[in-house]
């Protein structure tokens, strides 16, 4: 077995790792007043893809079809390698396996990349704050992802973060939150007693779609970001921007599908809805991964404005059970896949093309969100 240290060299001289610069590249004259993000990038975004689940001992195939979008950015939403251990040996060489892929080698050449972790790149699946190598992980993460020595993720409450793409006014805000180092126990159906499995088979029977095994918890000391992390959001929210990517590793609209997810935390997904009001947030939407499928969902109902959701989940894993979400929009796509955000400047307000595309890079669904309907 290789040292840690060993099989980080191999891995950042297998990627030519690229090194993101630090400090803004915009001049200070034209900086946001009040909190600023973590890194602020001058070039306007137009066309940015992203995914989730991506198995490093499977081949990933799918590289190549994300290479023929020609995105600027790629966004890593968790779930990035399935290390699912508490030796960090192993997990700094499921690291190194992922390294040594071409294609995940080409796009991180090809263009700028960013990450979040979920649960298997944290340390265990549907893992939280009490998993006990958190520090451990977070600091082979932010080695592998390049994170300087000086960096805030490698210090704070979690591996949060947010960028800024652009100049005023043609701004768009990519907010990373951790739903991990601080997430408080998953609260399980109470099933009388039986079984998870005997009572999804029962519905599977009555031809229902199944939940998972989760339930929504509703109390106020139930959270997935913890209050250090919530204060940075709210102050990530005021900085002024025409679109917001809030890049979540689970779903946050998705209702109620029994997995992992915001809707498992009542008051958080309810406390970013009334701080997207207070803080007059625009043209905030979400993306997402986790599910091992892709769909769409839109959140109405007591939002500031329609909160839309594309969850792109996998680019190795696929599963084909299709749960309950009461708030999807089309069709479940189960085939290896990714998303795609282009963003339309053209007009007096941005135009957010939102797609998901399979393995061969086919449109599987596409959804067209002015952002003049994303206003409070
Ligand atoms: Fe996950």
């Amino acid at each position: 077995m290789l040292s840690r240290r060993q099989a980080l060299l191999l891995a950042s001289a297998a990627t030519g790792a690229i090194a993101l610069p630090r400090s803004p590249t915009a001049s200070s004259a034209a900086r946001p007043s009040g909190a600023l993000p973590d890194q602020w990038f001058s070039e306007t975004l137009t066309r940015l893809a992203f995914g989730s689940c991506a198995r490093q001992d499977q081949e990933q195939p799918i590289w190549t079809a994300i290479e023929a979008q020609d995105p600027q950015l790629f966004l890593f939403l968790g779930d990035n390698i399935y290390a699912d251990t508490r030796d960090m040996n192993v997990m700094a060489y499921q690291y190194q396996m992922l390294a040594a892929k071409p294609g995940f080698q080409r796009i991180r050449r090809r263009c700028r990349t960013l990450a979040i972790w979920d649960d298997h790149d944290f340390g265990e699946n549907d893992a939280g704050g009490d998993y006990p190598m958190k520090e451990q992980s977070r600091r082979l993460f932010c080695d592998f992802w390049g994170e300087p020595a000086d960096s805030p993720r490698r210090s704070r409450s979690g591996v949060f973060v947010s960028y800024l793409f652009g100049q005023d006014p043609r701004r768009v805000q990519v907010i990373m939150p951790d739903l991990r180092y601080n997430r408080t126990p998953l609260q399980l159906q109470d099933l009388g007693g039986r079984a998870y499995t005997d009572r999804a088979r029962e519905w599977n029977q009555m031809g229902v779609a199944v939940p998972g095994p989760y339930q929504r918890n509703p109390s106020p000391q139930a959270t997935m970001l913890g209050e250090r992390q919530w204060q940075w959001l709210e102050a990530q929210l005021r900085i002024p921007a025409q679109v917001r990517i809030f890049a979540s590793s689970l779903q946050f609209a998705a209702d109620f599908p029994g997995w992992e997810g915001w809707c498992n935390f009542a008051y958080d997904q309810q406390r970013l809805l009334h701080l997207i009001r207070k803080t007059r947030a625009n043209g905030l939407l979400c993306i997402s991964g986790d599910t091992h499928y892709a769909e769409l969902s839109r959140l109405e109902m007591n939002a500031p404005y329609p909160i839309w959701d594309l969850t792109s989940s996998g680019l190795t894993e696929v599963w084909t059970v299709k749960p309950p979400n009461a708030l999807r929009v089309g069709e479940t796509l189960h085939e290896q896949n990714f998303g795609m955000i282009q963003i339309d400047w053209s007009g007096p307000l941005p135009l957010v093309i939102a797609q998901t595309r399979d393995v061969t890079g086919r449109l599987a669904h596409e959804e067209r969100i002015d952002t003049a309907e994303l206003q409070v």
